[in-house]
C-alpha cells in the first residue's frame, strides 16, 4: 500500500479556498501566538507555585505568588482561544495527518478536553484560595492544575507527532494484523522535542517580569522594592531558562532520523544559535530595553514555528504529500470576508482593547482616555456593528439563495 496515495486520498474532495500557502502562513503565526501563551502559563504558574512555597520569607514572594496566579489565569485562556486559529488552519491543508493521528489516539483527544477542563477549574481554585494566611494544602490544587497542564501538552505533542510518521500508522491501527480501534495508546512522543517546547516557559516567565516591572514601574501605587525584586528574579530565570533550553534543543537536534537531512538543516541550527545568544544577553538587552527580552523570545518562537513547518514538510513530502497540490476551489467573498475580519476586527477592535488596557495598566486610581484612545472606540464599536450586520446579512443571502433560487 503506498502511503501517499492514501494521504491524498483522505483529503478534503471540497478542496481549499484560497491558496493551500495561504493557510500555512495563516498556521505558523498563529501557532506563534498560541504557544507564547502557552509558555506564559506553564512558567506563570510554575513560578507561581515555587513563590507561593517561599512565602514565610518575605512579602516579595507572597505578593508574587498572587500576581503570577493571576497571569496564569489569563494566560490559559488565551492559549485556549489563540490554539482554536492553528488548529483550524491545520485541519485544512494538514487534515488526513492530523484526523488520521487524533483517531488513532481517540481516548486521548477526548481526554484533552477533559483534563483541561479539569486543570483550569483546578487553578481557579488555587487562584481563589491563595490569600494571605492561606493553608499550604491549597497548594495542591495548584500542582494538580500543573501536572494536567503538562499532561495536555504531551497529548498535544503527541498527536502533532504522529500525524508526522504515516509509514507507522497501520502498524498502531493493527498490531499484528488485530485491528486495535480502542484510542487508548499515545503511540509516539519525541521527548527532547516535547521537553523542549514545555521548558521554554522558564525563560518567557523571567522575560515577562522583566518587562512587568518596568510597566509597573509607571505606576505610584507599586512598591520600587518589589519591582526590583521581580526584575531581578526575571534576569534570572530568562538567562538559565534560555540556557536549559539550549541543551534540549542539542538533544533534539542529534535524535532526528539521520535519513530526513534535519540535522543538517540550518534553520534547527539558527535556533541553537539564538537560544545561545540570548542566553548570554538578557542582561544587555535588559539594560537596552525592559521589552527586548519579550521581543527577542518572539523572533525564538517564530523560528520555532517555522522550523516545525520544516520538520512536517521533510517527513512528509518524500511520502508523496505536498500541499502545494491541494484541490483549490477559489472563493473571493470568503477570502475577502476572513481577511477584512482579520484586518478590521483584529486589527482595530483588537488594538482598540489593547491599547485601552496597556494605557489603563499604567495608570494609578482612575484611567481617563485621551481623544484619540475615545475616538478610536466609537469607531470600533461602529465597525463592529457594521461587522455583525454584514456578516448575518451574507448568511442570510446564502441561506435564501440555496432554498428558493436555482433549484
Ligand atoms: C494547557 C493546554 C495546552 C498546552 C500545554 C499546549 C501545548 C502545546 C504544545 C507543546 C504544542 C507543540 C507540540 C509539538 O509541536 O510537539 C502545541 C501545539 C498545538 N496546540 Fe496546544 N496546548 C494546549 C492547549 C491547546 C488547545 C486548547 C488548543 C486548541 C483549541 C491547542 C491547539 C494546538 C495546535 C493546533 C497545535 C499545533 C498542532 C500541529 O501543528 O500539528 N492547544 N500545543
Amino acid at each position: 500500500m503506498d502511503i501517499g496515495i492514501v494521504m491524498n486520498a483522505l483529503r478534503d474532495p471540497a478542496g481549499v479556498p484560497a491558496h493551500p500557502v495561504l493557510f500555512q502562513l495563516l498556521m505558523v503565526v498563529t501557532w506563534i501566538l498560541h504557544i507564547a501563551f502557552v509558555h506564559l502559563a506553564l512558567g506563570a504558574a510554575g513560578l507561581a507555585i515555587f513563590a507561593f512555597h517561599r512565602r514565610e520569607r518575605g512579602p516579595h514572594w507572597a505578593r508574587l505568588s498572587l500576581a503570577l496566579t493571576k497571569v496564569a489565569k489569563v494566560a490559559v485562556s488565551l492559549l485556549i482561544v489563540l490554539g482554536v486559529a492553528p488548529l483550524l488552519f491545520t485541519q485544512v491543508i494538514y487534515d488526513p495527518q492530523w484526523y488520521v493521528s487524533n483517531v488513532l489516539s481517540g481516548r486521548w483527544a477526548i481526554a484533552f478536553i477533559f483534563t483541561l477542563m479539569i486543570g483550569y477549574c483546578a487553578w481557579f481554585a488555587f487562584y481563589y484560595g491563595n490569600r494571605p494566611g492561606a493553608g499550604r494544602h491549597i497548594g495542591i490544587y495548584a500542582w494538580l492544575a500543573l501536572a494536567l497542564f503538562c499532561l495536555d501538552g504531551l497529548i498535544m505533542h503527541a498527536l502533532s507527532y504522529q500525524a508526522l510518521l504515516p509509514e507507522q500508522w497501520l502498524a498502531w491501527y493493527a498490531p499484528g494484523g488485530a485491528v486495535d480501534a480502542s484510542g487508548a495508546k499515545l503511540h509516539a512522543i519525541q521527548w527532547p522535542r516535547y521537553l523542549l517546547m514545555m521548558s521554554l516557559g522558564l525563560p518567557a516567565v523571567g522575560a515577562f517580569l522583566i518587562a512587568y516591572a518596568h510597566y509597573l514601574g509607571a505606576r505610584s501605587d507599586r512598591s520600587a522594592g518589589y519591582l526590583d525584586f521581580a526584575a531581578r528574579l526575571g534576569e534570572r530565570l530568562a538567562r538559565w531558562g534560555f540556557a536549559f533550553c539550549l541543551v534540549l534543543m542539542l538533544i533534539w537536534q542529534a535524535v532526528h532520523p539521520a535519513a530526513s537531512g534535519l540535522g543538517a538543516h540550518p534553520l534547527g541550527w539558527l535556533l541553537v544559535a539564538l537560544l545561545g545568544t540570548l542566553a548570554g544577553s538578557v542582561q544587555p538587552l535588559r539594560r537596552a530595553h525592559p521589552y527586548l527580552p519579550v521581543a527577542g523570545g518572539l523572533i525564538l518562537l517564530t523560528i520555532l514555528a517555522l522550523w516545525r513547518e520544516v520538520i512536517r514538510i521533510h517527513h512528509l513530502a518524500p511520502l508523496g504529500y505536498d500541499i502545494a497540490n491541494y484541490p483549490v476551489h477559489i472563493d473571493w467573498p470568503t477570502t475577502f470576508l476572513f481577511f477584512s475580519t482579520l484586518a478590521g476586527i483584529g486589527g482595530l477592535v483588537g488594538g482598540f482593547y489593547l491599547t485601552l488596557l496597556y494605557r489603563a495598566g499604567r495608570t494609578s486610581g482612575l484611567y481617563s482616555a485621551d481623544t484619540l484612545v475615545s475616538r478610536w472606540g466609537t469607531s470600533a464599536v461602529a465597525l463592529l456593528c457594521l461587522w455583525i450586520a454584514v456578516f448575518l446579512a451574507y448568511g442570510i443571502v446564502i441561506w435564501v439563495r440555496n432554498q428558493f433560487v436555482g433549484h
